[in-house]
């Protein structure tokens, strides 16, 4: 079996530096790693992850060796491997399998040779691994004792499965801890789908039409923060409550196929398919630019764009030129794919600090556990409520506490009018 497989061993060193410049920003994880060094909570135990391959994931796999664990990695996106970071996580024991810019069929090797290693706990990123063990490894579904998720259209897909009862371990959702989506989809996303949006093009954002496709927590930082950059700032929405938010936020809702012919930059963060099609790319104008943030590449029909195009040519990294029929050029960035991770480096590390403290703490649950049904289950209220104060004690931000009057004010019910 191979200990491993990345595409550069000598860049390790630089790997290295990045995590370390992570790690710095990302106190609650490194408080985890303390305690965990010192309690070996997953001794004997191998965790098997499919995350995207950053340094803020290697501050993860950091803690989980500290904790006594085997650690087998592979990236949950072909493009958003950072291979320094994949280079050092080889150099200190981890058994990783990722590299940039993989075909589909090296994607899934991947994860394959990472069910290899026989995890007991499974931690993922859109459910790939999980599908995989479901679909074409079911062995592993005998001895497999939980898993973890960190990401919205992941969690949809599990609820899916236990809907039909294919569910066949537990999983706790770690993205919907109020301490992972309010923070990391809504800052996360917004700072970050903008750095990629920039590294990728170094367009001004001041004056342009800005259209983003959904007002979840993903979309609304990346309008919100749009916004800030003085863009002009439209949202599309199927929700009705959403888009009344959005609207009540001051932003200009109308249905895509009116945005189409409006939007100079597209941003996708539905957790849809084919939100932007044929009929929508067809009204663009000479120039725009089409991005998505959401987990898959299916959001933008790039089917569609690849008909209606008579030639393509690559501009610069991360900016392909689709020359239309219709005389128009559209640039799309990251061929579809998470533009904040394949055109730049994901979340900030101060965000992903609470995000992988919830899987860390979410792993020690599973790991603690005896038996737990195969369900979906919430990250328990008590890990959230930690974190929250441990972030907040990290950025000396100091909160206040409640009287016994107060007490006692909140939880009864006789004082009215006065
Ligand atoms: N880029 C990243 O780093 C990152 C981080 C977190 C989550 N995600 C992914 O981003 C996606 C969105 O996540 P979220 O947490 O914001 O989800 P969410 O459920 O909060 O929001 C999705 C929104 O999209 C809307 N929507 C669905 N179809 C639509 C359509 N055709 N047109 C317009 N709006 C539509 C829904 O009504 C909903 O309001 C998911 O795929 C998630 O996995 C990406």
């Amino acid at each position: 079996m191979d200990n491993f497989k990345v595409k550069d061993e000598s860049l390790a060193k630089k790997g290295f530096l990045q995590t370390e410049w992570a790690s710095k920003h990302m106190p609650v994880l490194d408080q985890i790693r303390r305690r965990f060094s010192k309690e070996k909570p997953f001794k004997g135990l191998t965790l098997g992850a499919c995350l995207h391959v950053t340094k803020e994931t290697a501050v993860l796999m950091d803690a989980f060796l500290a904790g006594g664990a085997k650690v087998a990695l592979c990236g949950s996106n072909p493009l958003s491997t950072q291979d320094d970071v994949a280079a050092s996580l080889a150099n200190r024991g981890v058994h990783v399998f990722a590299w940039r810019e993989q075909t589909t069929k090296e994607y899934y090797w991947c994860i394959e040779r990472v069910i290899d290693y026989s995890p007991s706990i499974t931690l993922d990123d859109g459910a790939d691994l999980v599908g995989t063990i479901h679909s074409k490894r079911t062995e592993l579904l005998q001895t497999v004792k939980g898993g973890t998720e960190e990401t919205t259209t992941g969690v949809l897909r599990l609820r899916a499965m236990e809907k039909t009862g294919d569910l066949k371990y537990p999983i706790i959702a770690v993205n919907d801890a109020f301490t992972k989506y309010l923070f990391d989809n809504r800052y996360g996303t917004g700072q970050s789908t903008l750095d990629g949006i920039l590294r990728a093009t170094n367009i001004l954002l001041a004056g342009k039409n800005f259209v983003v496709c959904g007002y979840g927590w993903c979309a609304r930082g990346i309008a919100m923060r749009a916004q800030g950059m003085g863009a002009n700032v439209l949202v599309t929405e199927v929700n009705a409550l959403r888009a009344l938010e959005a609207t009540m936020n001051g932003f200009r809702v109308l249905p895509i196929a009116e945005a189409s012919a409006i939007g100079d930059i597209f941003v996708t963060a539905t957790g849809d398919i084919s939100v932007i099609r044929k009929e929508h790319m067809q009204k663009m104008k000479d120039g725009a630019i089409l991005a998505n943030s959401g987990h898959f590449n299916v959001e933008i029909n790039l089917k569609d764009l690849d008909e209606l195009a008579t030639s393509k040519r690559n501009i610069r990294t991360n900016l392909d030129e689709y020359l239309l029929k219709n005389g128009r050029k559209l640039y799309l960035l990251a061929e579809g794919r998470l533009v904040n991770l394949a055109a730049a480096e994901g979340h900030p590390s101060e965000v992903m600090d609470m995000s992988f403290a919830n899987q860390a703490l979410s792993v020690e649950h599973l790991a603690k556990t005896k038996k737990m049904q195969p369900k979906v289950y919430a990250v328990p209220k008590e890990i959230d409520e930690t974190i929250a104060a441990l972030k907040l004690s990290s950025m000396n931000v100091r909160i206040d506490k409640l009287t016994s009057e107060e007490k006692k004010y909140l939880s009864t019910w006789e004082m009215g009018t006065i």
